[in-house]
């Protein structure tokens, strides 16, 4: 098949607080739109999942038009629909899953409901071509920090290690609001962490050198909870840059140690860091220093690409596509739990 015979795939993600549209084909992204509701959930501290689903409801057709003509496409052009079919939230989900279906039999084209988790990982090969197999995906979002093993995009993903309480991006979200940060935390800590000393408070590194690929944020957000009490008590000022970068420092340090340790434990030279944490630029910087030391490539999207969008599920949706895989039935369901080891939804 040349490049142009290749399906073009309208991928529609919805499973949190990003409305967004991707058109791909093979592993090139020909036009996105993001549509985000986060400026409606700032005053709340945390994603309000009924806000999100009227946002993506109103969203959908507008951010679906734009993406169509930054590809220079007509709807006519789509070969195959991919949708987020889960992990995320309920009535998320839904509005992108119904709207998939209306497109995908409007078009009369095949449905794919694809997982949210593996999109992640997909997406990178819109930016750095086709994965090599088998590689490593360190997945680091606000609602999940894993470890994968990826054989095969479409049929092959098996979980090597999970947090055990929060997750990476969660934590940055908690400790910023305990310092006096806005939300989402991840941007402004990294930002204060330029100005601090990651070596002035020492943190805890949770299940660190415990032989397991697990992680725990718990811990270190306690620590830091703690931290700030006993300011508060003795009237100190917030070091808000020397916490900002002695938390990340905690966390990037036990995130790249444990993403490393597994390529060269299974003997995996390829590494793949994506979700919104990835954006972060001191996980960019120590993940380079230790796969450079260790022989590991990695491959990190562009920020962009980390956080969530459509053209990570019209990349997994058109991997899916080539696998061959059949299509989802249009009474597809959504799974707010989708395990990661489904890249379709059943
Ligand atoms: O992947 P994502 O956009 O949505 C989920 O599927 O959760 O990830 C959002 C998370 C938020 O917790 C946000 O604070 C974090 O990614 N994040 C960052 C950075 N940019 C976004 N964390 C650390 N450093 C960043 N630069
Ligand atoms: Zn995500």
């Amino acid at each position: 098949m040349s490049r142009d015979d290749l399906p073009l795939v309208l991928g529609i993600e919805t499973s949190c607080d990003e409305t967004g549209v991707g058109l791909v084909r093979g592993c090139t992204l020909l036009g996105e739109d993001v549509a985000s509701s986060v400026e409606q959930h700032v005053r709340f501290g945390g994603v309000v999942p009924e806000v999100a689903s009227r946002a993506h409801l109103e969203a959908m057709v507008p951010t679906v038009r734009r993406a169509l003509d930054k590809a220079g496409a007509a709807p006519s052009d789509v070969d195959a629909v991919a949708v987020t079919a889960g992990p995320g939230l309920a009535g998320a989900l839904l509005v992108g899953v119904s709207a998939a279906k209306a497109y995908a039999m409007a078009l009369d084209v095949p449905l794919y409901g694809v997982n949210h988790l593996v999109g992640h990982v997909a997406v990178d090969q819109l930016e750095h071509g086709p994965l090599p197999k088998p590689a490593v995906a360190l997945l680091v979002s606000g609602g999940h920090t894993s470890l994968l093993l990826v054989e095969d995009l479409a049929t092959r993903v098996r979980s090597l290690g999970d947090t055990v309480d929060d997750a990476a991006g969660e934590a940055y979200d908690k400790v910023a609001r305990l310092i006096g940060l806005p939300y989402p935390g991840g941007p402004p800590i990294d930002r204060a962490a330029r100005e601090g000393d990651p070596g002035a408070i020492r943190f805890p590194r949770g299940k660190w050198g415990d032989g397991t690929y697990d992680f725990s944020f718990s811990g270190l957000k306690t620590a830091v909870a703690r931290w700030v009490e006993d300011a508060g008590r003795t009237g100190e000022d917030l070091p808000v840059p020397d916490i900002a970068a002695g938390f990340q420092e905690s966390v990037v340090d036990v995130l790249t140690r444990k993403a490393v340790d597994a390529c060269v434990d299974n003997g995996v030279e390829h590494l793949v860091i994506s979700g919104g944490v990835a954006a972060n630029s001191r996980l960019r910087a120590l993940a380079e220093e230790r796969c450079a030391k260790a022989g590991v490539e990695l491959r990190v999207p562009r920020p962009k690409l980390c956080t969530d969008n459509g053209a990570m599920i019209g990349a997994l949706g058109a991997e899916v596509v080539a696998a061959g895989l059949p299509p989802s039935r249009l009474d597809l369901a959504t799974d707010t739990s989708l395990p990661v080891t489904m890249p379709l939804a059943p």
